[in-house]
């Protein structure tokens, strides 16, 4: 099967998916947070959906991650580059950055998190030592150097439920832990996408320095840096698209 790469779109990419062709709306895990859009980049037709929805009104614990997963597989999807915005714990790394980390500590509760629920199929225990797919890890690491994009490979990624950030104390006990980037929505994405055969990787948007850990209050950090790690990613997802061919 060619390889085709969709993209899960997070906050500040929403306007990506205005005015595009809509595909799959519906599946058998109930509806997506956006119908599977069809993006032009670098001259290819490419699927992504909006995590938060087209209204960006969707917060990090009510998505159908499943629905999301489900309906990119059935518009075709082989891999998933998904775009999250993530707080960085250490000072090495700074808002405005992007990265691909290269492990997850998942901290969230209470959502639909996987499609083996028994019923009658068995038990299926998912190998998940390496939570992201090594060979498109790779490739968009491979973009962003041909790209001349500063982008850090490595770090573990701690999601947490949200929706609201993290005390200092917590930011704290997740260091302990061996965090370094702290998103909302990574998983249950990352391990769905596996369940379902897809390599995903997830390409960090650093956009604050954790609760604790900055100078300036959070949201300040957030207005300053976001649209830096938005151009970054977004000449990144260029060369991966001019480099790696789609099917149409
Ligand atoms: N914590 C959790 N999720 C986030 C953060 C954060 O600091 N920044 C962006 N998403």
């Amino acid at each position: 099967m060619p390889e085709r790469t969709a993209l899960i779109l997070g906050s500040g990419f929403t306007d990506l998916v205005a005015a595009s062709d809509a595909l799959v709306a519906e599946t058998d895990y109930g509806v997506p947070s956006s119908a599977v859009h069809r993006v032009s980049l670098s001259g290819q037709a490419v699927l992504a959906l909006a995590r938060h929805g087209d209204a960006h009104s969707l917060p990090p614990h009510r998505i159908n991650y499943r629905a999301n997963i489900a309906a990119l597989r059935d518009a075709g999807a082989t891999a998933i580059i998904a775009l999250n915005t993530v707080g960085v714990i250490g000072r090495i790394r700074a808002p405005g950055q992007i990265a691909v980390p290269d492990q997850v500590v998942d901290y969230t509760w209470g959502r639909e998190h996987t499609f083996f629920t028994g019923n009658g199929a068995g038990v299926e225990h998912l190998e998940f030592t390496e939570p992201f797919a090594t060979a498109i890890r790779r490739r968009v690491l491979a973009a962003a150097a041909a790209a001349g994009v500063d982008c850090l490979d490595g770090g573990v990624y701690a999601a947490t439920q949200g929706p609201r950030l993290e005390t200092a104390a917590e930011v704290d006990r997740l260091e302990r832990d061996g965090a370094d980037y702290i998103g909302m929505t990574a998983m249950p994405e990352a391990a769905l996408a596996a369940e379902a055969g897809i390599d995903y990787v997830c390409v960090a948007l650093i956009v604050n320095r954790a609760a604790g850990r900055g100078d300036q209050p959070i949201h300040a950090d957030l207005e300053a840096s976001s649209a830096t790690a938005r151009g970054t990613a977004m000449r990144l997802l260029e060369q991966y698209y001019a480099d790696n061919e789609q099917s149409t």
